[in-house]
């Protein structure tokens, strides 16, 4: 799960995909980094805590975390909450089979709509609930693209 910071969108998008794992007894090992450096070994932000919190999630022992290109072999799936995210972890990628890796999270929702995840940082509380929701729709989907095999 990659976002810019690691500390809002990503962390969130971690913790409830490894939760819903946890709930479908399936063993999956999920990460999450930011493509940017500027919140590295901290905690997630408080809001996304919080809201994580409120859904039974406990993601505030997360650290964040740069992505880094040996990513692209330690992950098969690689989920990007926006545009520039994208742009940015596909600039990264070294052959096909990376860039195969790599998609929008929220294309799991709505397939080929390259739709984003809006970035909560400098918006209010309910940011953070919207983000929630659209995460754990997406993570219903990939979840369940996984229980199939895919
Ligand atoms: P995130 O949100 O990418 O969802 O973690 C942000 C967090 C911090 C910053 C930007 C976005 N920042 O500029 O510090």
């Amino acid at each position: 799960m990659v976002c810019l910071g690691n500390i809002c969108r990503s962390p969130l998008a971690e913790g409830i995909l490894q939760h819903k794992a946890h709930e479908n007894n399936l063993e999956l090992t999920v990460d999450s980094a930011g493509t940017a450096a500027y919140h590295i070994d901290e905690s997630p932000d408080y809001r996304s805590i919080q809201i994580a919190r409120k859904h039974g999630i406990n993601i505030s022992k997360q650290k964040g975390r740069q992505f880094r290109i040996d990513d692209f072999d330690q992950f098969d799936k690689i989920f990007v909450m926006d545009h520039s995210n994208l742009t940015n972890v596909l600039s990264l990628t070294r052959n096909e089979k990376d860039k195969e890796k790599v998609s929008l999270i929220l294309n799991q929702l709505n397939s080929g709509k390259d739709l984003e995840v809006p970035d909560p940082y400098y918006g209010g509380d309910n940011g953070f609930e919207e983000v929630y929701k659209m995460l754990s729709e997406a993570s219903d989907n990939i979840i369940k693209d996984l229980m199939n095999g895919n």
